[in-house]
């Protein structure tokens, strides 16, 4: 179920440079566009693959951070154990009560949405060449080596220790600052729960990872109407690669989670955050807390933005499990010993569609 396998054959005009890739929008806008091109379509569907809503007993978890912040030791301990319990049932978790306002969450949606609205031209300045090109725009995945396209735009962006931003739309860079700043400050309220939840005392991460110079990112991820969404992908399955990825979205429902056996659908909340355990965090919790596998479907009525913010360790930092964690039971998976920087280039070189995760990056 993870693996997404191409039924075009190999897009061989694809890893020709001389192939004018178009955008998802920009094809989504084309007229009369009745059916996908054959290289977007997939064997295995995602949306017809009987992905469910959560049961009213077993439903997605929701942490309310007012009480994981709180000074009243009772509510917090609480709150903390519930976090713990999200993390290692679900990996995914909806974020209420976080205290960013809305209006700042309204504005960073219409800043992102004005960046896709720009010509191809001003967006393609910004085509990235390596992953670790501070300001990245384009479709797919890489576009230039995909044998199947995903139906998706994204925009990625470096946020710190740098703060990275196309300069337009006017106006983003301020936007965006202002966001992530606040989004910075709330990783790191949850990763010091998350610590605790893991009975490692609540500044272990922070240290362990050297939060203050973490690499995050800030993405947004286009998904424009699409006339056959039973044959197109968003995104296929896959692992985050930081520790947490705190995620915005606008109204419009597609992220899904691997959860028990199934795909689950995580319905948005209105205001809510969307949190899912990454990578980094199942190697030094030693495979306590998992990495959740989710992936993105499309609709073919409305244009669905979701925008990631991803704090990772520190790039050289080499994440190994905590050693109060190891206690015997050594998790394989979890011994890779590369630094951030490391990990991200070795897993940017594998190939997404495969469904990749940890056991599979472990070398
Ligand atoms: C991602 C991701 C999910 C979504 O960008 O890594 O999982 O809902 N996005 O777009
Ligand atoms: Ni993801």
């Amino acid at each position: 179920m993870d693996t997404v396998s191409p039924v075009a054959p190999p897009h061989q005009e694809a890893s020709s440079p001389q192939l004018k890739i178009t955008s998802a929008k920009t094809l989504a806008e084309s007229t009369n566009l009745a059916s996908i091109p054959s290289h977007y379509a997939f064997t295995t569907p995602t949306s017809g693959d009987q992905a469910v809503h959560p049961d009213h007993d077993d439903s997605i978890p929701v942490i309310d951070f007012s009480l994981l912040s709180s000074s009243n030791p009772d509510q917090r301990c609480k709150a903390v154990s519930d976090l713990a319990k999200a993390c290692e049932d679900w990996g995914i978790f909806m974020l209420i009560n976080h205290g960013v306002p809305e209006s700042q969450m309204k504005a960073t949606v219409d800043v992102l949405m004005g960046f896709f609205d720009l010509t191809e031209e001003r967006k393609n300045e910004f085509q990235g060449k390596h992953l670790l090109d501070p300001i990245m725009y384009g479709t797919s995945f890489r576009a230039s080596v995909d044998k199947v396209f995903l139906w998706r735009d994204f925009l990625k962006m470096m946020v710190y220790p740098k703060f990275h931003c196309p300069p337009k739309p006017e106006g983003m860079s301020e936007v965006l600052a202002e966001y992530t700043g606040k989004l910075r400050k709330l990783a790191r309220e949850l990763l010091k729960g998350v610590s605790e939840s893991l009975g490692l005392g609540p500044g272990y991460i922070d240290e362990a990872m050297n939060i203050d110079s973490s690499l995050q990112i800030l993405a947004a991820n286009l998904y424009p109407p699409c006339p056959q969404p039973e044959l197109a992908v968003g995104l296929p399955s896959h692992s985050d690669i930081g520790l947490l990825t705190i995620l915005m979205q606008n109204d419009i429902g597609g992220l899904q989670v691997h959860h028990g056996g199934k795909w689950v659908k995580v319905d948005p909340i209105p205001n809510a955050f969307v949190v899912n355990t990454a990578d980094q965090l199942e190697i030094m919790s030693n495979g306590k807390y998992k990495s959740a596998l989710h992936r993105a479907v499309v609709n073919n009525k409305t244009t669905r933005i979701s925008i990631p913010f991803s704090t990772g360790p520190s790039l050289d930092t080499v994440v190994v499990p905590a050693e109060q964690l190891v206690d015997g039971k050594h998790n394989q998976a979890t011994d890779i010993s590369m630094n951030y920087k490391e990990y991200m280039e070795f897993k940017q070189s594998t190939v997404l569609h495969k469904g990749l995760c940890l056991n599979q990056v472990k070398i």
